[in-house]
């Protein structure tokens, strides 16, 4: 039994309402309770908050704007959000904004837009970070099929914005035949990702005129977590993996070097 169920089934509804001010106020900061309050599974079935945690802290005050594809609840009209409401929370001067296959746009609140849309839809997609400027930060919780989620990355990561960071949720489906997936098979969301990670190397690749490719120059980390990808987007070149600092010590090397 999770912890909202057996909270649930102890108080009566009306004290667990006038109780949830302040279980916000107590747990706005902490991603794993937030979860548990607003019954998304992104902590209790799935274990995915404490990597969240850990990557979205900094920006938790920042006014990003972050897009989760899969609002929840499927074709049930009053289930979903319960993730939504839960960024909403943790990023309180950031615009949220869910979309998904099913209408689920009588959810929409405050600083949550929500719009109908299949993540296949690239057109959609496009207009949609064109009309928010770009997305800072990109959670695919969608259908899980290998297909969609790779081919919504092509579209959505280009569009990220600088230093954004893209999510993948319940990468287990690259190994079950029935969304696309299958052990060993080379056209797996898996085996697509981790190929992506070589390109982090790509300047120290021994091919003469290499040219890397837009994942390669602009990846520059790939976690890959219990049926979890995080993936964060910057300049990967010769240039930015040898900052400044490191080459003044170079050059400093180089010079003591010669007149020694
Ligand atoms: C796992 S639920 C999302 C749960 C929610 N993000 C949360 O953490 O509470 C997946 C949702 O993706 C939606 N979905 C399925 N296929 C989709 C597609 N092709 N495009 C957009 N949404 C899709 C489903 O309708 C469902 O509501």
């Amino acid at each position: 039994m999770s912890f909202v169920t057996s909270l649930k089934n102890t108080f009566p509804r009306p004290v667990l309402h006038s109780l949830r001010p302040m279980a916000k106020m107590v747990y706005r900061n902490n991603l794993n309770y937030l979860a548990l309050l607003y019954g998304t599974d992104k902590w209790g079935k799935h274990w995915y908050t404490q990597h969240y945690q850990r990557y979205f802290h900094s920006l938790q005050k920042k006014r990003l704007n972050i897009l989760e594809i899969g609002v929840g609840g499927y074709e049930d009209s009053k289930e979903g959000a319960e993730s939504l409401r839960m960024w909403k929370t943790f990023f309180r001067k950031s615009r949220i904004v869910g979309i998904d296959i099913n209408d689920k746009t009588h959810f929409r609140e405050h600083r949550v837009d929500i719009r109908q849309c299949d993540q296949t839809d690239a057109v959609a997609l496009r207009k949609l970070s064109d009309e928010y400027g770009g997305f800072d930060i990109i959670i695919d919780d969608g259908s899980h099929l290998n297909e969609h989620v790779i081919a919504t990355f092509h579209v959505l990561f280009p569009l990220l914005r600088p230093n954004g960071i893209y999510s993948i949720e319940d990468t287990q489906t690259s190994y079950w035949p029935g969304w696309g997936g299958g052990i060993n098979k080379p056209d797996t969301l898996m085996t697509f990702f981790k190929n992506l990670a070589d390109g982090i190397n790509h300047v120290e690749y021994p091919i003469p005129q290499y040219t890397p490719s837009y994942f390669d120059q602009n990846i520059v980390e790939i976690a890959f977590f219990h049926n979890l990808i995080v993936i964060r987007k910057g300049l990967n070149n010769e240039q930015s993996n040898c900052p400044e600092l490191v080459q003044k010590e170079i050059r400093r090397m180089e010079t003591t070097q010669i007149s020694a």
